[in-house]
């Protein structure tokens, strides 16, 4: 599906300040085209990747748990388009919940998902909201009428471990604001473990997590005109221990050049371009970038391997 002139411009932009920083990044939200959210949906199935299983797993089994923190008829905003299988396992066990609304920028996937939950659950008020969650959301737009007793802002997949600190720290505060003194978070958050584990994780033996982070290349040259060298750059999955993150790379295997936008960037054997973090916490680390937000982390529940986390979340003031 082809992109609007103003995604494009946001694209391109994008692309030639990273290009031009040092060291060279490009943002990872680019990865989820068409092809980059498939390619995403197969690293959830590859056995290396334990994040997604585990994620399922502890949503299986505190799900009693979690419902009874959430509590009788809440309304609960997921920042994303709620197609996946934890979002029903949530609406499932949850006492006569208000309304749901899923908040995601492509019009078409929330459109998809809305009609599947509107059927599979009844009784729920489906209230798809299109935005983009990364910045600020017009709260009237969340606004239901009667108000709703609490609001849950749900956020599942450690997606928040792909921000860096200052910015994750922003994040949670746009959270808490939505949520309101009365509401709650409910977010997931991938623990730290062994290098050995997470760099398997996110350099997979098939190949499926080096394709998604080369796919960033093959959008440029598809959506931006940009001409470059696929095969010359090579994923790699680096583990950063000062900074508790993985990274993904892509580093050039030999000298070659990316034209651009009317601009060139040379590459040298090893070069790289830094395209995604991962940032990975102890329940510890997580309570205190949660604390700097103004949040407190009421509530901490594991998967049964002790491989990933989920916390409720409260305005700490409340
Ligand atoms: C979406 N996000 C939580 C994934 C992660 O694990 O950081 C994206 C991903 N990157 C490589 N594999 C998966």
């Amino acid at each position: 599906m082809a992109i609007s002139e103003k995604a494009r411009a946001a694209f391109l932009a994008d692309v030639l300040s990273g290009l031009s920083a040092q060291p060279r990044t490009l943002p990872c939200k680019y990865f989820y085209d068409a092809r980059g959210s498939a390619l995403f949906e197969a690293i959830c199935e590859c056995p290396e990747y334990y994040l997604t299983r585990a994620d399922l797993a502890l949503h299986e089994q505190h799900a009693g748990a979690i419902s009874q923190r959430v509590g009788p008829e809440a309304h609960i905003i997921e920042f994303g388009s709620g197609a996946g299988i934890k979002t029903r396992k949530l609406l499932a066990s949850l006492e006569r919940p208000r309304a749901y609304t899923p908040i995601e920028i492509s019009t078409a996937a929330l459109k998809v998902s809305a009609r599947r939950l509107a059927a599979d659950f009844p009784d729920i008020e489906i209230r798809p909201l299109q935005a983009d969650y990364t910045r600020d959301i017009d709260a009237d737009r969340l606004q239901l009428d009667p108000p709703s007793r609490r609001r849950v802002v749900y956020f599942p997949g450690s997606t928040i471990g792909n921000f860096d600190h200052a910015e994750a720290i922003t994040f949670l505060q746009r959270m808490g604001r939505i949520a309101r003194p009365e509401g709650a978070i409910l977010i997931g958050v991938d623990l730290m473990k062994p290098e050995s584990t997470l760099v398997a994780a996110y350099d997979d033996a098939a190949g499926i997590t080096a394709d998604f982070n080369r796919n960033l290349l093959t959008r440029m040259q598809t959506e931006l005109g940009a001409k470059l060298e696929c095969e010359a750059f090579t994923h790699q999955a680096r583990f950063n221990s000062e900074c508790s993150r993985i990274e993904m790379h892509l580093v050039a295997n030999r000298g070659t050049r990316i034209e651009i936008g009317g601009q060139c960037f040379d590459f040298s054997e090893g070069d790289s371009i830094h395209t995604e973090s991962s940032h990975k916490y102890s329940v510890d680390d997580f309570r205190a970038l949660a604390a700097q937000a103004g949040l407190k982390s009421v509530q901490v529940w594991k998967d049964a391997d002790g491989l990933f986390s989920m916390h409720w979340l409260k305005q700490a003031a409340a």
